[in-house]
């Protein structure tokens, strides 16, 4: 079994989050010194090329490119923005992260901020954090009393209470105080971000990967975990499962290590029915998928996505029906509505969920179903919408005997 092996939390438990003395006697803010002796493109290339780090936010994109973007983009004014809002359903693993040890996250906006020359960084965090919010602020104090941010200014703001705030278009509009609908892209926050500035827009885990990366070197991060997708990930366990709690551990981790290994197994002596990793916008898998390695790219040779690295395990006591009503409903609560689509589409897959749950549900509900998942898929704008029904299009495809328990007069 693969054992915990951990960089973003590698001071949790060992340091007060409220103390920069901890911090720094645990040899905090050295990557930061060290980034700045070096020079801009070759640190750029250190996460880029070398070290291949990917997003830890769900896109799983290039972080060295996104910087590079940024960097070579014209303009004296660029931005920093850490992605805190967390709002994925199951996913507790930033805000983990951020109240076991801000200052972590705190160096690597700033080393990004010398990367790509940017004056101002912002920590958009979750509204409802508000002891990582505190813990933050208490942080970016004692770095500025300390020289440590002296050119640089970093504020959190506390984030709208919307899921697609974590959308890193509509957090910007959000940000810049506007309502929190997302953007088209092109052009990208690189280019056009923040006040339509060149923006850097990180999620917290991937700046917390960025000091240790500097300090030990690219080969050392890159000789972790999966070849495409090296390093650690911070998984949050929840559902039926004995220990609900974040692990971190190299990519190439196994779902059965993580489940039956950090996690504990099964709660209550039941047996494992399904498992959810990345969220409620992804599908179910099913235990024939346990030796999966939980890295971006298996995840998507299987037809899934890794997302935030929230996992949520089912027993068998449930029907899946019952779990998809809550997710449904989620995302009908947070779709942002500036497109007619994922609007009126979360709202009448809700309703059908409903309606099969209640035992009112017909087999043309199913097809239903299908076609609004299509069609949502095809023509929302943002990925909120297009993944919307992905866990309920999963379920009818791996569970059909529950849609057919909970449709009783017709055949499913
Ligand atoms: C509906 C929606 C919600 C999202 N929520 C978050 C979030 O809470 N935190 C996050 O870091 N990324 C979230 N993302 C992904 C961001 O748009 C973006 O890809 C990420 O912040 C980039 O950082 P990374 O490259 O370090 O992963 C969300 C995306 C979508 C479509």
């Amino acid at each position: 079994m693969i054992k915990e092996m951990k960089i973003a939390l590698r001071n949790a438990g060992k340091i007060n989050p409220n103390s920069i003395d901890d911090y720094i006697n645990a040899d905090g803010y050295q990557a930061l010194k060290m980034a700045r002796q070096m020079d801009k493109a070759q640190l750029i290339s250190t996460l880029e090329d070398a070290g291949k780090l990917r997003g830890r936010g769900g896109a799983g994109f290039n972080t060295g490119l996104k910087w590079s973007s940024a960097f070579k983009a014209e303009g004296c004014e660029k931005y920093v923005v850490c992605n805190a809002d967390e709002g994925e359903p199951g996913t507790y693993k930033d805000r983990t992260i951020i109240e076991n040890d801000p200052h972590t996250v705190i160096e690597g906006v700033l080393i990004c901020a010398y990367a790509i020359g940017a004056k101002e960084c912002y920590i958009y965090c979750r509204g409802e954090y508000e002891h990582s919010i505190s813990l933050l602020r208490n942080a970016i104090a004692q770095a500025k009393e300390k020289g440590i941010s002296a050119e640089v200014k970093v504020r959190v703001h506390s984030g709208a209470g919307s899921y697609v705030c974590g959308e890193e278009t509509a957090l910007l509009n959000s940000l810049e105080g506007k309502r929190a609908e997302p953007r088209l892209k092109p052009p990208f926050p690189t280019t056009a971000g923040f006040r339509a500035k060149p923006t850097v827009v990180n999620n917290v885990e991937t700046f917390a990967a960025v000091p240790a990366i500097v300090e030990k070197g690219a080969e050392w991060f890159r000789a972790i975990g999966s070849p495409e997708y090296p390093g650690t990930k911070v998984f949050s366990l929840s559902g039926d499962i004995v220990h609900k709690a974040c692990f971190e551990a190299p990519t190439n981790v196994t779902l059965r290590d993580v489940i039956f290994g950090f996690g504990g197994g099964v709660a209550n002596g039941c047996k494992l029915k399904a498992i959810q990793v990345g969220g409620s916008s992804c599908g179910f898998l099913t235990p024939d998928k346990l030796d999966t390695s939980v890295d971006f790219d298996s995840m998507r040779a299987i037809g899934r996505a890794l997302g935030s690295g929230a996992i949520l395990v089912i027993d068998d006591s449930h029907n899946i029906v019952d779990i998809l009503v809550g997710i449904a409903e989620f995302f009908n609560h947070e779709s942002c509505g500036k497109c007619a689509p994922c609007r009126e589409g979360t709202l009448r897959a809700a309703q059908l969920i409903r309606n099969i749950a209640d035992g009112k549900g017909s087999k043309k509900d199913l097809e239903q179903i299908k076609d609004l998942s299509e069609m949502m898929g095809m023509s929302c704008f943002c990925p909120l919408g297009q993944s919307a029904t992905a866990a309920v299009t999963s379920a009818m495809e791996l569970f059909p005997e529950d849609f057919r328990a909970k449709i009783s007069k017709q055949e499913v």
